[in-house]
């Protein structure tokens, strides 16, 4: 069974490929699926700023293109600033906002409340949420009418 320990370990291990070179800050997603497996993703910045993906949308975005957008069941992020070429720190991550609003798509169009698994980029100190905790009264597909 994948426990959060686990999840957060493929989360680090997706760190490494963060593309962060202008804030020197990596984060890892790693989902969970109902199958077992687990999806991951990394940040990706751009010269132009403001186009930078976060990991966790990464992550998403790569469930979903493997048409799997409704199995996410957990989440693990981690993120540290890179020191001498690693992620550092044990303070948990949490996702951004706009992150939350792209989890609660996933949760909508799966029906769960998915939990959320946050750690630093070393050490053992994981704190979970549930969605729920982290987006309350969430804009979602039922909003559009659509169940
Ligand atoms: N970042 C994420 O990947 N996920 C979050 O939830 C918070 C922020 C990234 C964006 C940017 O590449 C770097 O962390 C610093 O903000």
């Amino acid at each position: 069974m994948t426990e959060p320990k686990d999840l957060i370990a493929a989360a680090r291990v997706a760190a490494r490929h963060a593309h962060a070179p202008y804030s020197n800050f990596a984060v890892g997603a790693a989902l969970l699926m109902t199958d077992g497996s687990i999806v991951t993703g990394c940040n990706f910045e751009n010269a132009s700023y403001g186009l930078s993906l976060c990991a966790e949308t990464v992550a998403l975005a790569t469930a979903n293109a493997q048409g799997r957008l409704a199995a996410v069941v957990e989440i693990g992020v981690i993120g540290g600033a890179i020191v001498d070429g690693a992620a550092r720190g044990t303070d948990p991550v949490g996702p951004c906002g706009r992150c939350r609003q792209v989890i609660n798509e996933a949760a909508q169009i799966g029906g769960r409340d998915i939990l959320v698994h946050c750690a630093g980029a070393e050490g053992e100190r994981i704190a979970t949420y549930r969605l729920s905790e982290l987006l309350p009264h969430a804009f979602g597909p039922a909003d559009l009418g659509i169940a």
